[in-house]
Formats: structure tokens, C-alpha cells, sequence
């Protein structure tokens, strides 16, 4: 065979999707519980799988056919006036807004429209897996500014500060994050912004988990003074209408950036999904997006956090963690646990998952700040099932401990 692109040996498989493809195995082997991925458990909206059948029925050459590059002008204009209306900034559908499949391939065209090689991409650690090796493959340096449970997993201005150099390119913010559901604070994005215009270097904003907030206010950082010429910001339908599978989100930024993403998406994908775009129409007409995620989303998810924040309290209460205020993940400290059992959080996970049929994922794969850590999800599972899954690491502790 001849030899593959040398690019590959530089990236490493996503630990997220080789668990995924495990738990599709085991779960139809036997009953597991999964606190592992993040993919919403919630149906969609009704509305918007009606007018899937419905385009199917009545329209379908048109909705199975190819639309333009930067996706379906009639959905950017509503983006838009969203976005004016969740945050008050004016977007100009035709040359800040690209339709992309899903926040995956937004981050990634933003990287390959700015990053030439040796240049450097600020990330947290931990922090989302989707970026570091992306950054890679556009031959980019990844430098980590890290951040732990003991200062609410904020990152520290001054850190920031020692990390730019000539060379920094971009900085990536996360909020609310994954892993940790932290809400940045605001004074850290006031700083960030006045960096990013002296020093000039970019900020992309991954905004996946912006509507998914339960307490305090999060930031939209197109709305601090300077701001808007130095940011990108990336979005996703996978969370806020629970439809990871139909590989649909929005960047937006400086029609310079748009115009050089839409160039590359040319060779990637071409278009994105047709069929969901003209459904996603009706996500915003008739306030069907604020009612879902007034009415289903938030109040669901912050059932399950506030029952997960307790149950972490009443089986692990040597565990250090952070509710969070955004997101649906817990990022918990397990180290005084895993010193006893004299295990990494890697082998942890492996053993619940054998012993006890629970999902959680490893800490280290979100960076090295996130040894002895676990991510638990509480979006993939009903409330009982929680209660059920955390009685099992419970016992599972108690079993090894004590
Ligand atoms: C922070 C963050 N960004 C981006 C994504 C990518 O999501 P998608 O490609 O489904 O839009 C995810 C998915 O979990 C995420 O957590």
C-alpha cells in the first residue's frame, strides 16, 4: 500500500467518538448508563419535525437538492435578527454568517482560513478535545494556559498575559464550557478583548453552549467595545435544538474571514444540509426556539444538574467540583478516591465501565490539568437513571475505598 499523508502521525483519534463506537457495542449487549458523550436526549422541537415530513412530501427536489456555499440566505437573515435579539449585535446575513455542519467543521475552517504554519492558538486546559488537534493539522502550535477547580476553572489574566507572543495567532474561549460548565467571567473577557486589539492576534468564541445558562449571565463577546474586527464566533444547532445528527451551526465574524471560510468549505463539503436548513426555518418563526428552550431544554436540564450536583454530595463527598452555571457536564475532582485505589482516572473509567456499567470519560483527555478528573454529562439520561448510575459509581467507590 502506498504510505498515508505524515500530517496523521502529528493528530491523535478522538478519545470521545473511540468511546462512543464502544458504547454503541456495549449498550446492545447490556443495560449502560452514560454520563460519557454530549449528545442532547431530547427530542426537537415538534414544529421543526413536522416541516421535516412536510418538505419531504411536498417539496422534495428542493429539499434534498444543493444550496449555496454559505448556506440558505432566508435562515441567515433570521440568525441574525436572533442574534440581535438574544445579544444586540447587527450581523449582516450576506457577509458575516456562514451556515457550516455543525460547530466541527466552523472551528475547523476557521483555523485553516487563519493559521499559517509554527503560528500559535492560546486553548485552556482542560478544554474541549475538538481544538487541539485541529490547530494541529492546520499546522499551528497549541500553547495551554491552565486551569483548575481551586479558582472555578476562571483562567488567570495574568497567565494570559505570559503565554502572547509575536507568534499568537488566536486565543479560543469557551463559555460556557465544556468540560467544566464554568461561565467566563466578565472581567477576563474585558482583558482578552483589549490584548486581542493591541497585540492583535484573533478570539473565536465557541459559543455552542450559550443558550444552555441556568444561573448568571454569559458573554457575548461581539458586544464589548473593539471587539467585533477581532472575533469569530462559532455556533451549533447540535445543543439548543437537539440535532447533533443533522450536522448544522452557523460561524460568524469579519467578512473577510466568512469570505475565506466559505473558500475552503468549497473543497470540503461543498453546501451544507439542505433538508435541515428549510426546517430550521420554522425553529425560528413563531417563538418555537424561545418555548423549546424555555419550556423543555432549560428547565430538564437543570432538573438533572441539580440532582447530579447532590448525588456527587452524597456518594463522592471527598470529591472537588464546580455546579455549573452553563452546559451540562460536572468536571470532578476524584483524586483523593483514586489515590486509595491507587488508579488514574483513565483506568477509573475503564473499570466502572466494566465492572459497573456506567459511562464516565476521562479527565487527561481534556488536557493534563485534567488528571484525576472524570467529565460526567448529565444530558444523555432521564432523572432516575442518573440516580441509578450515580448509586453505581457510589458503590463502586465504596467497594474499592473503604
Ligand atoms: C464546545 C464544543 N464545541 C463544538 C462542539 C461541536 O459540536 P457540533 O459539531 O455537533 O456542532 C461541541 C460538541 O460537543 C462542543 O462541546
Amino acid at each position: 500500500m502506498p504510505e498515508l499523508a505524515y500530517r496523521l502521525s502529528l493528530i491523535k483519534t478522538s478519545p470521545i467518538r473511540r468511546i462512543a463506537a464502544l458504547l454503541d457495542q456495549a449498550r446492545r449487549k447490556r443495560d449502560i448508563i452514560s454520563f460519557g458523550g454530549g449528545a442532547p436526549s431530547l427530542p426537537p422541537p415538534k414544529e421543526f419535525l413536522d416541516e421535516i415530513m412536510r418538505l419531504l412530501k411536498e417539496m422534495p427536489q428542493r429539499a434534498c437538492g444543493y444550496c449555496g456555499t454559505r448556506g440558505l440566505p432566508e435562515l441567515r437573515s433570521l440568525i441574525a435578527e436572533d442574534l440581535k435579539k438574544y445579544f444586540g449585535v447587527s450581523y449582516d446575513p450576506g457577509k458575516e454568517i456562514i451556515i457550516t455542519d455543525g460547530g466541527t467543521e466552523g472551528i475547523f475552517l476557521t483555523l485553516f482560513s487563519i493559521l499559517d504554519k509554527g503560528d500559535e492558538v492560546i486553548i485552556l486546559d482542560p478544554t474541549y478535545l475538538g481544538y487541539s488537534e485541529a490547530i494541529k493539522l492546520a499546522q499551528g502550535r497549541v500553547i495551554t494556559l491552565p486551569v483548575s477547580v481551586e479558582n472555578g476553572y476562571q483562567p488567570d489574566p495574568e497567565m494570559l498575559k505570559e503565554r502572547i507572543t509575536g507568534r499568537t495567532k488566536a486565543f479560543i474561549l469557551l463559555s460556557p464550557d465544556n468540560p467544566t460548565g464554568r461561565i467566563i467571567r466578565e472581567d477576563f473577557v474585558k482583558t482578552l478583548v483589549d490584548l486581542a486589539i493591541d497585540k492583535d492576534f484573533w478570539i473565536i468564541y465557541d459559543a455552542a453552549y450559550k443558550h444552555i445558562v441556568y444561573e448568571g449571565k454569559n458573554v457575548w463577546v461581539d458586544s464589548f467595545p473593539g471587539a467585533r474586527e477581532k472575533t469569530i464566533t462559532i455556533n451549533t444547532f447540535s445543543k439548543e435544538a437537539s440535532i447533533p445528527g443533522l450536522r448544522l451551526g452557523y460561524t460568524t465574524g469579519p467578512s473577510e474571514v466568512i469570505e475565506a471560510m466559505e473558500k475552503i468549505k468549497q473543497y470540503v463539503t461543498l453546501a451544507p444540509d439542505t433538508l435541515g436548513q428549510y426546517a430550521l426555518l420554522k425553529f425560528y418563526e413563531n417563538g418555537v426556539k424561545d418555548r423549546y428552550l424555555r419550556e423543555v431544554v432549560l428547565p430538564t436540564y437543570r432538573r438533572r444538574r441539580d440532582l447530579m450536583a447532590s448525588l456527587i454530595q452524597k456518594y463522592l463527598p471527598e470529591a472537588k467540583t464546580v455546579v455549573p452555571g452553563g452546559a451540562f457536564y460536572f468536571f470532578v475532582d476524584i483524586r483523593y478516591y483514586l489515590e486509595k485505589m491507587n488508579r488514574d482516572d483513565e483506568e477509573f473509567c475503564n473499570r466502572l465501565l466494566y465492572r459497573k456499567n456506567v459511562v464516565a470519560i476521562p479527565g487527561s483527555h481534556f488536557g493534563s490539568m485534567g488528571k484525576g478528573h472524570i467529565r460526567l454529562t448529565f444530558v444523555s439520561e432521564p432523572e432516575e437513571r442518573i440516580e441509578e448510575g450515580m448509586r453505581r459509581i457510589g458503590a463502586f467507590m465504596f467497594s474499592y475505598v473503604f
